[in-house]
């Protein structure tokens, strides 16, 4: 037993004490006594993500892996707004990471707007057994997760509430079997809601890559998402600016559509990195249209795989 192990046995002894004369403090102070117990028991059987990301989660957070993942590391990709590319960005670097020959899935957490599935052309039924669903695997051997592929249609619309919705995501990482993996790539729902926070508080994260487009005010936002984050202890990785200039279809010169860009500036006022600058591709949105998003190759992505490969 170490310190804090035997500081826990001597605190719920004298909370047991003292409630020894109240009935009803006991019984409360037994169902607490079982709850630390439980999330102890968690915590110890966990065994994906790196430690420390693990050592981050907060014991009245935590949620059980399943027995059959194994996750070396979790990177969460949140952006400020929607429509900034996020989910096309995860996928880049779920398609590069496994391309260099990395164990790679994609938890698609944006749960009422979820678009990873349509990018690689899955469809329904997920299978699985008494150990939990599987994830759908695409052609280019990436596992994936998402609400799409759990509804009737596709069609059908999520309208559950924020809590219900943040209850998915533990489902997807608690029921899911995710196998033996190196990257997970969470693709969040846009902004600050239920699901990043909830995925903050209990996925062993990594970090996070934010998002953005030069159509943003990008400082704001940055900053908006860099100091959730801060907030609950997760790392930034970097940021990633999609759609941040595009190519001459003539004479191949880089075009600023939304003017210069400022991410420099706001990347080193954070003391942050930038993994990247997209350019706005026609031939992209094509071949995610047509569910082969793996057919792009985003060169633009090689600092980022770089930075995650030395996690
Ligand atoms: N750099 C790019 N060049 C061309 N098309 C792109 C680029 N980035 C994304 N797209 C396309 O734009 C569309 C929207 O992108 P995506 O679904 O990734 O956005 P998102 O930020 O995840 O949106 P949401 O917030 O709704 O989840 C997709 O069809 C995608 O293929
Ligand atoms: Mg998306
Ligand atoms: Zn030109």
């Amino acid at each position: 037993m170490n310190e804090d192990e035997k500081q826990a046995k001597i605190d719920g002894a004298v909370e047991r004490l003292r409630a020894s004369q109240d009935p009803e403090k006991a019984a409360e102070a037994e169902r607490l006594a079982a709850e630390r117990a439980e999330h102890d028991r968690i915590m110890k059987s966990n065994a994906s993500g790196t430690e420390t990301a693990r050592s981050r989660i907060n014991p009245d957070f935590v949620i059980s892996d399943n027995p059959n993942s194994h996750i070396r590391h979790v990177i969460g990709i949140v952006s400020g707004k929607g429509g900034v590319g996020k989910s096309f960005v995860t996928a880049s670097l779920a398609n590069l990471m496994r391309k260099n020959g990395h164990g790679v899935g994609i938890m698609d957490a944006d749960i009422t707007g979820p678009s990873i599935p349509k990018m690689y052309g899955l469809h329904g039924d997920v299978i699985g057994d008494e150990f939990g669903s599987f994830p759908m695997q695409t052609d280019n051997d990436v596992e994936v997760m998402s609400m799409n592929v759990l509804l009737d249609t596709e069609e059908t619309p999520v309208i559950w509430r924020g809590p219900v919705i943040a209850g998915v995501v533990k489902q997807f990482w608690t029921d899911v079997q995710w196998g033996d993996l190196d990257y997970l790539f969470v693709d969040m729902p846009p902004g600050t809601g239920d699901v990043p926070l909830t995925a903050f508080q209990s996925l062993p994260l990594d970090g996070i890559i934010i998002v953005t487009s030069p159509q943003e005010l990008v400082s704001l936002i940055v900053k908006k998402a860099y100091n959730m984050a801060q907030m609950m202890n997760i790392p930034v990785l970097g940021v990633v600016e999609n759609y941040s200039y595009m190519n001459c279809p003539h004479c191949g010169e880089k075009i600023s559509v939304f003017g210069e860009s400022s991410i420099d500036e706001t990347a080193a006022e954070l003391g942050i990195d930038v993994l990247g600058k997209l350019p706005m591709d026609p031939s992209y949105a094509t071949n995610a249209d047509n569910g082969v998003c793996y057919m792009s190759e985003v060169t633009a992505l090689d600092s980022a795989v770089k930075k995650l490969e030395s996690l």
